[in-house]
């Protein structure tokens, strides 16, 4: 087991009718006034936003409204909020909606606390110091950024999708109602699933030996991502599926799964091309480079596939034929990826690519060819572009 630190301080109110807390949380952050930050309208109307605002006046908590975020949040709304938070004196950020608005938010927490362009935090050029608080009321399970770390933006000049992580950006506290998921589309549920699922996995797929209880949470936790997805697939109200699925989004995002363990996290890396050249839902994307990835990589070590099929996929063991159980384990988690409508390929999301695009992803992804991802198998640029036709 590898040294580690685990810091996890977002204070987690969960269950039915969690939202009517929200005032009290903000007033106990000492807020004084709050830009309340939403996406595209599903939180306005579900009634939801208005709920949280009188929760908001209740508490005596002045507040401003900005709506608009997308999924694979923009830069350009970014800076616009930074904006009209400087000229309203908002001193507290409260996210209503998924990963996308509550991005958007660290985003605009960082342009608040901190001088000159937000983007370059995004693209390494400098450090922050600081980012203004920001609190979520939770109305997906998925991103699990409501205890991450982690903020992705957009940057629709160049369509370049990056993430960036600090401590400062860690929710102070995320609200998480089950029941607020139920209005959501089926194919969102299920790729907030797939997010899930491969927030775990992209840490599970490590050579760190020893890691038992690390490894044993996480498998736990991606057979109770699955099997509660197959129940919502039939029966999408069941408020039990979605409760067990809305805390599998945050404890597979806290670090949790990935104590004492180094990460690979190449899926990920992959997938943000997909969304930044063609707009695809995250969690689709990494559906479809998931088993691509799996296939280039496994022979690296075949026993590590071989306990995930075993022990979260269920599978026998051939234990004189590791590899032949790794590929078992592969193939059946791409099955699952399609029991619940998820593409396995580019070419199921709609998207043909060019041998040119492959070799702009490769590149972008590599950052112009000056790194390498991952530490399962270590990647270059013509690996990832490898992994890109493979998954084509
Ligand atoms: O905009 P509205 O109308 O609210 O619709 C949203 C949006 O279209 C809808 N939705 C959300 N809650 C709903 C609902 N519709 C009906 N009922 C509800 N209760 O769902 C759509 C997707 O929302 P979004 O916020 O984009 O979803 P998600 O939470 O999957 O966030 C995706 C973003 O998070 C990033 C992704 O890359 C992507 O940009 N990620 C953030 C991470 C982090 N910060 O730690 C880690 C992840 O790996 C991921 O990269
Ligand atoms: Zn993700």
């Amino acid at each position: 087991m590898l040294n580690f630190e685990y810091y996890a301080p977002t204070k987690v109110v969960f269950g039915r009718d969690a939202e009517a807390e929200t005032g009290r949380l903000v007033k106990e952050q000492g807020a004084r006034k709050v830009l309340v930050h939403f996406g595209g309208g599903s939180a306005k109307k579900s009634g939801l936003l208005d709920r949280v605002c009188d929760s908001l006046t209740a508490a005596g908590v002045d507040y401003v409204t900005l709506g608009g975020v997308v999924p694979n949040p923009r830069l350009s709304l970014v800076r616009k909020g930074i904006e009209l938070c400087r000229q309203e004196g908002v001193d507290f950020l409260l996210a209503v909606g998924g990963g996308s608005v509550i991005d958007s938010c660290k985003a605009i927490g960082y342009g608040l606390a901190n001088e000159g362009d937000v983007w370059d935090f995004y693209v390494g050029k400098r450090k922050p110091t600081g980012c203004a608080p920001v609190g979520a009321v939770l109305t997906i399970a998925a991103a699990g950024s409501e205890m991450s770390a982690s903020s992705v933006i957009t940057n629709e000049d160049g369509g370049l999708k990056r993430g960036f992580s600090t401590d400062y950006a860690r929710c102070r506290f995320a609200v998480m109602n089950p029941a607020l998921t139920c209005t959501l589309p089926q194919y969102q549920t299920m790729v907030g699933c797939v997010d899930i699922l491969m927030h775990t996995l992209d840490r599970y797929f490590t050579n760190t030996p020893g890691a038992q209880l690390t490894d044993q949470i996480g498998e736990a936790l991606m057979r109770t991502v699955m099997d509660n997805a197959k129940i919502l697939l039939h029966d999408p109200n069941n408020y039990d599926a979605r409760a067990e699925i809305m805390w599998a989004s945050s404890l597979s995002h806290n670090n949790l799964t990935g104590c004492g363990m180094a990460a690979d996290w190449s899926c990920h890396q992959l997938e943000h091309e997909f969304s930044g050249m063609f707009d695809v839902t995250h969690g689709a994307g990494l559906a479809a480079v998931w088993g691509s990835w799996a296939r280039y990589v496994y022979r690296e070590n075949p026993v590590r596939f071989a306990q995930f099929a075993v022990n979260v996929m269920g599978l026998p063991n051939h234990f004189h034929d590791p590899e032949r159980t790794a590929l078992a384990g592969i193939e059946a988690l791409e099955a699952f990826f399609r029991s619940i409508g998820m593409p396995t390929s580019i070419r199921d999301m709609g998207i043909t690519v060019t041998d040119e695009q492959i070799a702009e992803m490769a590149l972008k992804c590599s950052f112009f060819d000056t790194r390498t991802l991952g530490c399962f198998k270590v990647l270059d640029k013509a690996d990832m572009a490898n992994i890109y036709t493979m998954a084509r």
